[in-house]
């Protein structure tokens, strides 16, 4: 009786909030970025901490909430979050890519307000600045359920974070410098779990008999991790926003900048067990293990790991593949998720991406269809709100079919901005000549990830698409000598970010900006820039554009 009291009393207050000011709930927070000793392999080094945590503190939201953090950078370099996943509705002012906004200056403060609209699941951010990613600055970003929206799962006993990523052992300045000298950061010296690998402590406890909700998602740089968690099955739940088809998993490939959310019941022998965190692709496999305990257990966990599915990426493949959309399950709103026939809407644009590797002068470059992008001084967001877009970068250097010879140029530098029109359904493939497994994601928006097919794309290829339940997510791995198709509705007006989520490759030029403008300048399509938005380059002495008026 006492959940149905509590709906009907939610229900009741939701009513009145919604008659009587129509807004969402506001959660504050404030941040204090410093340096600070960590050692996530065990030596101690320079790490970038957000009140005196390494990983960060946690955003804990529901649907719809705005949210408000104020952060304070006493780092000496400049800084920015993304809200990896988050969609920012109408908002890509606060999305945290060096492509919106003005970096945070060392020793000042600003405030972040962006509203989790229509979302739920498990998401992360991380500094977008520099290499600072590497030496910490991320953490976890939950959205839960409204109460009145039905959730697919009983309520878990509890929720434990699991954020996994390969590990340099060098500080950001040094990986930044290396980059900037144009040579490869190289391999990692090993892989974390929550910040740290190894020891017996316990880093959770459950109870036997619960079933708890873990949220692993890879922070790292480069590598793809296999997840597993000794004797312990996972039951897929959500993937990046999407509740999916059930299916129970030994292990999963987390892909750099991916997320799931998995249920594991406490259902064994009563000891320690240890999760297992290990490379996928490397030749040589580092791992990482971190011990979960039960509240009656009773003595120590197996050294004997459990092993990593075969090395090659065919099983990771068909990973993917068995990811489904759960058709009939709400999403953050009441309708089932499977009501948006993403398959019968008609493709007006394909954007084909090819995600090359070069040296120039013998400096390593990343680049997408010949274009390796540098981030201006000037925000393009801002360029392009100030009407000085064309001081600043040009649009649709690359085209959407880049001939086959493309791998063998050297990139162009320069601002790599493409523009689509607004609520065009559009089709992008992502190509991977290269021998080293990618993930891209796109800020602004979640896609169908519609198909990972070994070879080249070629219009026919559409036949393997999945177009009934491809999961709706923001990442996406491309294998080796391999491409990707996703699929979206550009409904979201705003300058957005498509990147390699390797930071290397990101950082070497591999990514781009849409802007997706509204013909209409409307206040519907997009919020005005904020009172309090930084500006920078040359836009900072201008007088402001007159906002939006309806
Ligand atoms: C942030 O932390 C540093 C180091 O602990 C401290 O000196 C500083 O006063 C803090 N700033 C704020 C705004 O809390
Ligand atoms: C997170 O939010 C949920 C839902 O509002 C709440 O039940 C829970 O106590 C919060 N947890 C923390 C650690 O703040
Ligand atoms: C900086 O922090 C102060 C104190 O919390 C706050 O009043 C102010 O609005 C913040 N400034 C910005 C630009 O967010
Ligand atoms: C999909 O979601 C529905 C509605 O919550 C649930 O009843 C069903 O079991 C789920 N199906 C699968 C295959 O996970
Ligand atoms: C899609 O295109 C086909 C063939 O051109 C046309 O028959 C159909 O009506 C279109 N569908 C929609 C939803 O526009
Ligand atoms: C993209 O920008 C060009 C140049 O400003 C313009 O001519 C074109 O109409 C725009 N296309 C779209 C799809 O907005
Ligand atoms: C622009 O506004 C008009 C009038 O409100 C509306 O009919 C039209 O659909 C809008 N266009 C877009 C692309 O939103």
């Amino acid at each position: 009786m006492g959940r149905v009291w509590t709906s009907m009393i939610a229900l009741l207050l939701c009513l009145m909030t919604s008659s009587v000011r129509g807004e969402d709930p506001y959660i504050y927070y404030t941040w204090n970025v410093t340096y600070g000793t960590i050692a996530p392999l065990g030596v101690p080094q320079q790490g970038i901490l957000i009140n005196g945590q390494f990983p960060g503190p946690e955003i804990n939201s529901t649907s719809n909430n705005n949210v408000v953090i104020n952060v304070f950078n006493n780092l000496d370099e400049p800084l920015l979050f993304t809200w990896h996943g988050v969609q920012q509705r109408k908002n890509s002012w606060q999305d945290g890519t060096l492509g919106a906004q003005c970096p945070i200056a060392p020793g000042t403060n600003y405030t972040y307000r962006f509203q989790v609209k229509d979302q739920i699941g498990t998401y992360f951010y991380y500094p977008t600045t520099g290499l600072q990613r590497a030496v910490g600055g991320f953490g976890g970003l939950r959205i839960f359920s409204r109460l009145l929206i039905p959730v697919p799962y009983a309520d878990p006993a509890d929720e434990y974070w699991v954020l996994i990523g390969d590990w340099f052992g060098k500080s950001h300045t040094a990986l930044k410098q290396t980059l900037d000298s144009g040579r490869s950061i190289g391999r990692p010296s090993g892989v974390h779990i929550n910040g740290k690998n190894g020891g017996l402590e316990a880093l959770y406890t459950m109870e036997p008999g619960k079933t708890y909700k873990y949220r692993i998602c890879n922070v790292g740089l480069k590598e793809a991790l296999n997840f597993r968690i000794q004797g312990h099955p996972m039951k897929l739940v959500e993937t990046e926003g999407s509740h999916v088809v059930q299916n129970t998993y030994d292990s999963l490939d987390v892909h750099v900048g991916q997320c799931f959310t998995v249920l594991v019941t406490a259902d064994q022998e009563p000891r320690d067990y240890f999760m297992v965190a290990s490379t996928r692709f490397t030749k040589k496999v580092i791992t990482a293990t971190r011990v979960i305990r039960y509240s009656n257990g009773v003595g120590p966990a197996s050294p004997l790991l459990p092993p990593a599915p075969h090395q090659g990426w065919a099983w990771s493949l068909n990973q993917f593949r068995s990811f489904r959309w759960n058709l009939t399950a709400s999403a953050a709103r009441p309708n089932p998720q499977g009501s948006y026939h993403y398959g019968q809407i008609n493709i007006t644009r394909t954007i084909k991406l090819v995600g090359t590797r070069s040296k120039i002068g013998g400096k390593l470059r990343y680049a997408l269809n010949g274009v390796s992008h540098v981030d201006p001084e000037t925000p393009l967001k801002l360029a392009e709100y100030y009407g000085v877009a064309d001081k600043v970068f040009k649009y649709n250097l690359i085209s959407d079919a880049p001939d086959a010879a493309i791998a063998s140029r050297d990139p162009i530098i320069a601002p790599n901005v493409i523009n689509a029109t607004f609520r065009n359904f559009i089709e992008v493939i992502l190509e991977n000549p290269t021998k080293v497994t990618q993930s891209y994601n796109l800020d602004g928006y979640s896609f169908f990830a519609v198909a990972v097919e070994p070879g080249q794309w070629s219009p026919e290829k559409r036949k393997c698409y999945n177009l009934l339940d491809a999961v709706s997510r923001h990442t996406i791995q491309v294998f080796p000598k391999s491409w990707a198709a996703i699929m979206l509705t550009f409904d979201n007006a705003g300058m957005w970010n498509l990147r390699s989520e390797m930071a290397e490759n990101r950082y070497l030029g591999q990514q781009l900006y849409v802007s997706v403008l509204s013909p209409n300048r409307s206040l519907r399509d997009e919020y005005n820039l904020p009172e309090t938005q930084l500006v920078c380059g040359i836009v900072k002495d201008m007088p402001k554009p007159p906002p939006y008026s309806s």
